[in-house]
């Protein structure tokens, strides 16, 4: 080969290795130091992947961060980590199952009766493998947008109360599956099996996804319908990006997709590191009070795509959401307050 053409293999090598860094392994960094000492926050699935990272990154800036989800001692093994990297002793765990109803109402009395405020929620926690809750809900459904749904709901007052601070926000983790997603009301709860195929699998995790994104925009209209100058409550949205977690791994059973799915996480996924940058950015950026409502991945507000912008939709889900997890009149803050 000449010595011309093996420069220029090299330097194309060179260049095709810098994008593949810059553009997919890597990403946007929120560079904001900002110490937040004093504030709470609340992390759903903050024991592991995507919510672990967030979670030593908040402790980093001081804040009190409880992390909730089901297994205690992979929360407790993530509490080590984080108390020893970051030095704030201000993490704690609290039990959680948002795919169960019952646990979700008493998880937020216990909140209630033992945390004096709630300055950031961040409803991290998702699911993409197959099965039934006790209830006989799809456990995608019931973990990735009813319970959310409820939690947020149930804390409400809460984070009113503690909205005297600049950062009252609820921030929704959605995916940018969401454009792939539907909503069928007449089959909502589609009660996948493992052996259900796994098209199926990433359909119905999709159809969560865009709930998640009508969720927050509905979540918005009311917040603004009772606070028109928006002082209080901001919420967003978000795809934190194609991150290597453990997500949907439960789901995977067969060695070539298995063998498939780790070539996949070393070549296309980016660390858990840049998947908690959005996130931390719509937690924490200043000047973000009048993009509440709105959807964000790489840091930057993006625009809806036409799935996810019909507001009958978003009303609708409202009330489905209502009945499914049986909020009643009483729990619902937005009813007291018409
Ligand atoms: N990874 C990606 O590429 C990607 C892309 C787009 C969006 N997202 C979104 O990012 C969020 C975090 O995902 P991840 O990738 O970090 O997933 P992950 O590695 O699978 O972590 C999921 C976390 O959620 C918790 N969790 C699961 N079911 C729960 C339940 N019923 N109640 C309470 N906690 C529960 C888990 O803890 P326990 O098992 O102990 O409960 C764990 O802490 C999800 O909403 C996901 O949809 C991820």
């Amino acid at each position: 080969m000449d010595g011309g053409l093996l420069v220029a293999l090299s330097c194309l090598l060179i260049i095709i290795t810098y994008a593949w860094m810059k553009f997919v392994k890597t990403g946007p960094v929120f560079k904001n130091d900002l110490e937040i000492d004093g504030k709470t926050v609340l992390i759903t699935g903050g024991s592991y992947g995507i919510g672990k990272e967030t979670a030593l990154q908040l402790a980093k800036r001081k804040a009190r961060v409880i992390i909730a989800s089901r297994n205690e001692q992979r929360a407790s093994e993530a509490i080590f980590d984080i108390k020893s990297q970051s030095g704030n002793d201000m993490v704690h765990y609290m039990k959680l199952d948002l795919s169960d109803f019952a646990d979700v109402r008493r998880f937020v009395r216990n909140f209630i009766d033992t945390e004096p405020r709630l300055d950031i929620l961040i409803n991290n926690a998702g699911v993409a493998v197959p099965g039934m809750t006790n209830d006989g809900n799809d456990i995608i459904l019931a973990t990735n947008q009813l319970g959310p749904f409820l939690l947020t709901n149930l804390l409400i007052p809460l984070l009113k109360s503690s909205s005297d601070s600049q950062h009252v926000r609820i921030v929704n983790v959605s995916a940018d599956l969401y454009t792939i997603g539907k909503i069928d009301f007449g089959n909502i709860n589609l009660g996948l099996t493992k052996e259900s195929p796994y098209q199926q699998i990433i359909q119905q995790y999709s159809n969560t996804k865009l709930m998640n994104v009508y969720f927050t925009t509905e979540l918005n209209k009311r917040l603004r319908s009772e606070d028109p100058e928006n002082s209080s409550i901001s919420t967003y949205a978000l795809h934190p990006g194609v991150i290597a977690s453990e997500l949907g791994t439960g789901a995977i059973h067969n060695t070539l997709m298995k063998v498939g799915h780790l070539i996949l996480k070393a070549c296309f996924m980016r660390p858990l590191f840049y998947g908690c940058q959005t996130i931390l950015y719509c937690c924490l950026q200043k000047g973000l009070k009048e993009k509440s409502g709105g959807y964000f991945s790489n840091m930057r507000m993006r625009q809806l795509k036409a799935v996810a912008t019909d507001s009958e939709t978003g009303l609708k889900l409202w009330k489905v959401c209502e009945q499914m997890t049986g909020l009643t009149k009483e729990e619902d803050y937005f009813a007291k307050s018409d």
